[in-house]
């Protein structure tokens, strides 16, 4: 198991979000964290980071505990973060803000991400390379904020709604890139409320409800309960 999310419950002050949230990720696996807006998508994201740390459970990752660590710290054990705001710098080009990704590898990882291999997931950044990032379209800043990500040669990428606002052609686009860096072996969770996107591209789900987890399977027995995505993900 590459991560380990046990039993966490996160809050922000007061107002408790996650309630004793458990998901697992293979290596090489890509897992969709599905659910409705304010499920707790984004919370149990920021719990792996140690963006904001659970009051209780455990994050391992690869065997350690990273509870609560650094942010920076989860980062370099080789955990790629991609938040639902792309954070893209406007005054630097394409290229520049590929440059700023740039992260040795953690101890042991084979990957080696180059800005060669990150154009050929994202053939569309290679034209666009010397353009400011404050001058791309919505889909090429997100295409640029995973391919920064890469570029610090993670072992696992937590995507937070890559989907979200883009056209459905660009978002077509996207999931043939996505489904890409699968091929080559990266693990993804993918958090998405668009469950089209995300199950097309995964081999299991979870799904979400008020901070608990509330179905977890395989793509295909999510396909048979109608039951559940009936109830949780309206489809
Ligand atoms: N910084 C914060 N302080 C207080 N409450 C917060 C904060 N961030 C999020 N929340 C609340 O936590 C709950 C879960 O939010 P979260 O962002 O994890 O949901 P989500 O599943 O990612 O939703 P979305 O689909 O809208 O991105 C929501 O009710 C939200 O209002
Ligand atoms: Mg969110």
């Amino acid at each position: 198991m590459i991560l380990e999310v046990n039993d966490i419950y996160t809050s922000y002050g007061l107002s408790q979000i996650l309630f004793g949230i458990s998901i697992n990720i293979e290596q090489g696996e890509c897992v969709a964290l599905l659910g409705r807006n304010g499920v707790g998508k984004t919370t149990t994201l920021r719990s792996i980071m140690g963006l904001t740390a659970p009051k209780q459970g455990s994050v391992v990752y690869k065997g350690n505990n990273i509870t609560g660590q650094a942010t920076f710290r989860v980062a370099k054990l080789g955990v790629g973060y991609v938040p639902e705001e792309r954070r893209i710098f406007p005054d630097l080009s394409v290229r520049e803000n590929l440059e700023t990704g740039r992260k040795p590898a953690a101890n042991g990882s084979g990957q080696n991400w180059t800005i060669e291999r990150v154009h050929e997931i994202f053939p569309i950044l290679e034209g666009l390379s010397e353009r400011k990032g404050g001058h791309l379209s919505g889909g090429e800043q997100q295409m640029l904020t995973v391919g920064r990500t890469l570029m610090g040669n993670p072992d696992l990428l937590l995507l937070d709604e890559p989907s979200e606002g883009l056209a459905p052609l660009v978002v077509r686009d996207l999931a043939e890139q996505i489904s890409r860096l699968k091929n080559e072996g990266m693990t993804i969770l993918l958090c998405e409320q668009n469950a089209k996107f995300a199950t097309d591209l995964s081999d299991r789900a979870y799904i979400l409800e008020k901070g608990q987890v509330r179905f977890g399977g395989t793509i295909d027995e999510l396909q048979e309960n109608e039951e559940i995505r009936d109830q949780y993900l309206g489809l």
